[in-house]
């Protein structure tokens, strides 16, 4: 009998579900959008009642494409936007809080408070790997336990839990109320802020001295287990969820980036280039995070190096849905292959302050440049340019903190369709752009995952052989002119710093 692992994708965007088949194709795959809530300006939030229904639906609408039942798949993998965080009652399911999106940057206050002492905005980078910043999940909890009337106070009592999406997910599926599962993986919990990345277990200094009390969060667990199984009523009733990784964790799986030096960039709502640095814990020192690669079951923790860019795909969709400038995504490639260069324009999309290599919240986002010849086309053009050259900034830290050259780059996600962009991703770094036959990178790894703890897969050399090069681009633009291009991104840059008082 065949059977198939499936993977649940709660993206910032969208919830999906993928089914896979042992040689990691796509066997059907069920998508829908949520909305985005934006209250006030640099406020993001999701509802999480509906992403939890779309889950469901999602779910259903994969075995149907399909034509298969649930008895067909053999686990579940749960993949997930990082550090959005939802705090609910434990008795009832019911969230306090809409969640809090990473994009969000209402917390800026209290980040500013925390960073004020000697180490600044490194305070908690010695254990946790990340810098102070309004991204991570920490201030979010605070947030909410500070202006959600009688919040903290319950939190204490033990009332409240508090997850990322994957955990909302989780003890959803596992029976909620009624003894669901209140688990996280390392992955996830990396991304907290609250999290020692040598133990793989909450400090309880951060989370004191943060104000996060310890028990509203969830055990920590490898990346690869069995956690739990899904209520018996229900779409999936009584499958394995048997892996859980952060979604750019999960591409970087599904890359097969699995020794150290091998790195991936996802073109998503952001873009996240992590280089795999093995079991070794490698500390930035020029502005990425350090975060946990993956853990499969009892191995080694593999960790990585992550350039985190806050706006790349969103900034099309703002594009679209702002400015009206284009009727959909994919438009902007033929407005942008109507000119030849960007006419002098740069467009920094510092929408969220700015994340790696910067870290400014204080940063909002600029179109430089402007003279009377720029036309629609120019513009279309800076927005693609603007994902090129963030992705080299945080290229070029990785090179510094790694001591190590890239030589070519593995990409994946929606914007890799673009042809024009990844022409002009190998023309600005002036190394290869390659993309793999399967695309869909992060479900992808969050089904391995899952595979590999029922052994539905044996072991990472099936990884590895399931990967294929599906195309290449090879840099074309004469150095001069590329190092040229760069500076003048350089300088746009600097012109959104101070920005917020
Ligand atoms: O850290 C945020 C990241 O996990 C979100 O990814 O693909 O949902 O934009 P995505």
């Amino acid at each position: 009998m065949t059977s198939y692992i499936a993977a649940i994708d709660q993206g910032t965007t969208s919830t999906r579900c993928m089914l896979f088949d042992r040689g990691g194709g796509v066997v059907s795959s069920d998508q829908v959008e949520h909305r985005q809530i934006l209250p006030r300006a640099g406020w993001v939030e999701h509802d999480p009642d509906e992403i939890w229904a779309n889950t469901r639906k999602v779910c259903a609408g994969a075995l149907a494409k399909a034509d298969i039942v649930a008895s067909d798949v053999e686990a579940v993998g749960i993949t997930n936007q990082r550090e959005t965080t939802v705090v609910w009652e434990k008795a009832t399911g019911k969230p306090i809080y809409n969640a809090i999106v990473w994009q969000d940057t209402r917390t800026d206050t209290i980040v500013n408070e925390l960073a004020r002492g000697e180490k600044g905005q490194n305070r908690f980078q010695e254990t946790t790997g990340l810098p102070l910043a309004t991204y991570f999940s920490a201030t979010k909890i605070r947030w909410i336990l500070d202006n959600v009337e009688g919040a903290r106070k319950r939190a204490e009592n033990g009332e409240l839990l508090f997850g990322n999406m994957d955990t909302w997910v989780l003890w959803n599926s596992t029976g909620g109320p009624d003894g669901g599962v209140h688990v996280t993986d390392v992955t996830n919990a990396s991304r907290t802020l609250l999290m020692d990345l040598r133990t793989l277990q909450w400090d309880p200094d951060i989370c004191a001295q943060i104000g996060v009390p310890m028990s509203m969060l969830p055990e920590i667990k490898s990346s690869s287990e069995i956690y739990g199984r899904f209520r018996e009523r229900g779409v999936f009733g009584g499958l394995p969820i048997a892996g859980i990784l952060g979604d750019q964790q999960a591409a970087t799986f599904g890359q097969a980036c699995l020794s150290p030096g091998e790195a991936k960039n996802t073109y998503g709502t952001g873009n996240f280039l992590l280089l795999n640095t093995g079991t070794d814990l490698v500390l930035s020192e020029n502005g990425l995070l350090t975060t946990v690669g993956y853990k499969i079951g009892n191995a080694a923790t593999v960790y990585c190096l992550e350039g985190s860019i806050a706006v790349t795909g969103s900034l099309v969709q703002w594009l679209r849905d702002n400015l009206g400038l284009i009727g959909s995504a994919p438009e902007i490639e033929q407005l942008a292959s109507g000119v030849d260069d960007n006419g002098g324009a740069y467009f920094v999309p510092a929408f969220s302050g700015l994340f790696a290599p910067h870290w400014r919240s204080d940063a909002r986002g600029a179109i430089v440049g402007l003279t009377r010849y720029v036309n629609r086309g120019h513009l279309a053009r800076a927005v693609l340019e603007a994902t090129g050259f963030q992705t080299r900034e945080v290229i070029e830290a990785m090179n510094a903190d790694s001591g190590v050259e890239l030589t070519s780059l593995k990409v994946d996600g929606g914007m890799v369709v673009n042809e024009l962009l990844m022409q002009f991703q190998a023309d600005i770094l002036g190394v290869p752009v390659i993309r793999p036959v399967v695309n869909e990178t992060t479900a992808l790894g969050a089904a391995y995952a899952a595979g590999l703890a029922v052994g539905f897969w044996e072991s990472e050399a099936d990884i590895r052989s399931n990967w294929a090069k599906d195309k290449q681009w090879d840099p074309k633009l004469a150095q001069d002119r590329r190092e040229a291009e760069y500076r003048q991104w350089q300088k746009a840059v600097t012109k959104t710093f101070d920005w917020v008082e």
